[in-house]
């Protein structure tokens, strides 16, 4: 692992932040896979934490995605979804996070029979309480690009008398083969709405996809976007645009997108005058939350107070939030900065 000044550190882990990509499925650790599947009667495929925990040894994405909707399967009452999300949160705050954008996967669990109001209304009340205590997070509905456009507009149409839970809907799951404009028409749909839109592109699946994600979705955002340094015309257009790309760095890694920390394009997109953010994406499986992404990243790449804090400010410029809650996150990171005497 790579060294740190431990004083920059610090400074890292105090720095307040936005996260933008966090799947909430992917934040439920072994033991409550465990725990929940023992409260809740549902039988595992592994024997025992270790045995699961063993089981994270990842190719790629599908390899991972396997294992994730596995994990998930443990859920089934409000409760499950609660005590997930409130736990997330608590731990998203000790990192420095003061404003949570929080994917759900709501077919994961429909698919099972769990009630849309039970999915989420836990998670809502788990985000209530956050709020209560300062921090400023929302909900943003995911769809699963590897099942059919009409199951997407099926988990619309559902979730659209809990609209006042989530603001936005976005795209991900297996990426290779389900370009974004297979959901061309549902994400229409979401824009009358008055959804905001993202989506997963670029992950592992080509530059195309960004661009579909852009001109078919309408995506204002792109979720990883890694690849996107691939094609000139698209990095020149991102940069131009200010097009926020939700980096998840651990993720990366582990899904084997790229080999190590050390060879992470982040630099290189940052360079390329991106507007990249640093995220944990399914942090239960991929070794560390979003202050752990932060240090080990800032440190691998050699990246200088300046740089972080230029990423810190990526995320509130991109945050769904209105202008007003945006002055009040950025006053947050400014007022952390000026104490840290910079
Ligand atoms: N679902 C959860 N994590 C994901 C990822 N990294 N890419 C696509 N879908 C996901
Ligand atoms: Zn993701």
């Amino acid at each position: 692992m790579s060294s740190i000044d431990p004083a920059f550190a610090a400074f890292l882990d105090r720095l307040p932040k936005a996260e933008l990509h966090v799947h909430i499925e992917g934040t439920l650790e072994p033991e409550t896979i465990f725990a929940l599947a023992t409260r809740n009667g549902v039988a595992l495929p592994y024997p025992d934490v270790e045995t699961l925990r063993a089981a994270y040894a990842f190719s790629d994405l599908q390899s991972f995605l396997d294992i994730y909707y596995a994990g998930a399967s443990v859920l089934l009452t409000e409760a499950d979804f609660h005590d997930m999300a409130a736990a997330y949160l608590a731990r998203a705050e000790a990192d420095g996070v003061i404003r949570a954008e929080i994917f759900f996967d709501p077919q994961t669990h429909t698919a099972r029979g769990v009630a849309m109001e039970t999915v989420i209304g836990g998670l809502t009340r788990a985000l209530d309480a956050a709020r209560a205590r300062g921090v400023s997070c929302d909900l943003i509905l995911c769809f699963l690009r590897h099942l059919s456009e009409e199951d997407a507009f099926a988990t619309l149409a559902a979730a659209m008398p809990f609209r006042d839970a989530f603001i936005g809907v976005g795209l991900d799951s297996s990426e290779v083969g389900h370009p974004p404009s297979k959901f061309a028409r549902v994400f229409a749909e979401a824009r009358r709405q008055g959804l905001r839109i993202v989506a997963h592109a670029g992950e592992e699946g080509p530059p195309a996809y960004v661009w579909e994600a852009l001109d078919v979705l309408g995506a204002e955002r792109i979720d990883h976007g890694v690849r996107s340094l691939e094609d000139a015309a698209l990095t020149a257009r991102l940069a131009r645009e200010r097009v926020a790309l939700t980096v998840c760095p651990f993720s990366n890694v582990r899904l084997r997108v790229c080999d190590r920390l050390e060879d992470h394009p982040l630099k290189r997109m940052l360079d390329a005058g991106l507007s990249v953010t640093i995220n944990s994406d399914d942090p239960a499986y991929f070794g560390g939350y979003v202050g752990a992404n932060w240090r080990e990243t800032c440190a691998a790449l050699g990246l200088s107070r300046d740089e972080a804090i230029q990423i810190a400010r990526n995320g509130f410029d991109a945050a769904f939030v209105d202008e007003s809650e945006r002055t009040r996150l950025v006053a947050r990171l400014d007022a952390a900065i000026a104490a840290d005497g910079i």
